[in-house]
């Protein structure tokens, strides 16, 4: 699919989640990822990842602004956007899948780099058989 194709709203995501990447905090991966998630009531929050000097408290993109949406109140997630440079698409990691999945087990994912390539996935195949909140 071609980007003007694209329904608005999910070229907006892409645009919100490309600006919000110039915010991350990566100074020992230096690969900055930026997201954007649009919720059931149409709002959008973007973050952008977060490393520590530990390592392994490092915050990923996609979960930043998932809980910066559940932070205000926003549990259900639609749609959420990843922008990052790389020659091809990054995928979200397996935690952050998890997250996506919680609050919003159809959502779409749109990976997207800054030169402008995109594809686009349901949660559901990112993360097939999930354990959710409907198994408990
Ligand atoms: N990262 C994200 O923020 N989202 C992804 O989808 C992949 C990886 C971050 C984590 C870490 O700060 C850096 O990218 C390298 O893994």
């Amino acid at each position: 699919m071609k980007k003007k194709n694209l329904p608005a709203v999910y070229q907006k995501l892409i645009r919100i989640a490309r600006q919000a990447r110039k915010n991350a905090y990566a100074p020992y991966s230096r690969f900055k990822v930026g997201a954007a998630v649009l919720t059931e009531g149409g709002k959008i929050y973007s973050g952008c990842n977060v490393e520590n000097a530990s390592y392994g408290l490092t915050n990923c993109a996609e979960r930043t602004a998932i809980f910066r949406a559940v932070a205000d109140g926003q549990k259900k997630i639609k749609a959420i956007a990843i922008v990052l440079e790389a020659p091809d698409f990054g995928a979200p990691c397996g935690a952050c899948r998890q997250v996506i999945y919680e609050f919003g087990s159809s959502a779409e994912v749109i990976m997207a780099t800054v030169a402008g390539k995109f594809k686009i996935k349901k949660i559901s195949e990112l993360l097939p058989d999930a354990f959710g909140p409907e198994n408990l």
